[in-house]
């Protein structure tokens, strides 16, 4: 499982995601209630990016039609949205932010 630097810790606003490619994988990283997640950035319901969705309560909002996936597990709360969105683990490493996305969480 090859873990790769997508950023820095300090660049990382809080509940702001930031949208970044890894091996040609899209994957929105998130600040939030002290914590880094990573997952994928491409809506299961349709072609969109989370990253530009809002972030709360360790949820991410789609904003084409509203289906909030958890940042822990990638599952949706609700429709339209039926399957779960992939992530990845994160590790922090002094200012450090690394993704594995070889293997989903
Ligand atoms: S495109 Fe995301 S909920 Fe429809």
């Amino acid at each position: 499982m090859a873990f790769v630097k997508v950023c820095a810790l300090s660049e990382l606003e809080d509940d702001t995601p930031k949208r970044v490619e890894l091996d040609g994988t899209p994957v929105s990283i998130v600040r939030t209630e002290g914590e880094v997640f990573a997952i994928n950035d491409v809506c299961s319901h349709a072609n969109v990016s989370l990253s530009e969705g809002e972030v709360e309560d360790c949820m991410i909002e789609c904003w084409l039609h509203g289906s909030s996936f958890d940042l822990r597990t990638g599952k949706p709360s609700g429709l339209p949205a039926t399957r779960p969105v992939p992530v990845y683990p994160v590790k922090i490493q002094g200012d450090d932010v690394l993704v594995s996305v070889t293997q989903e969480t």
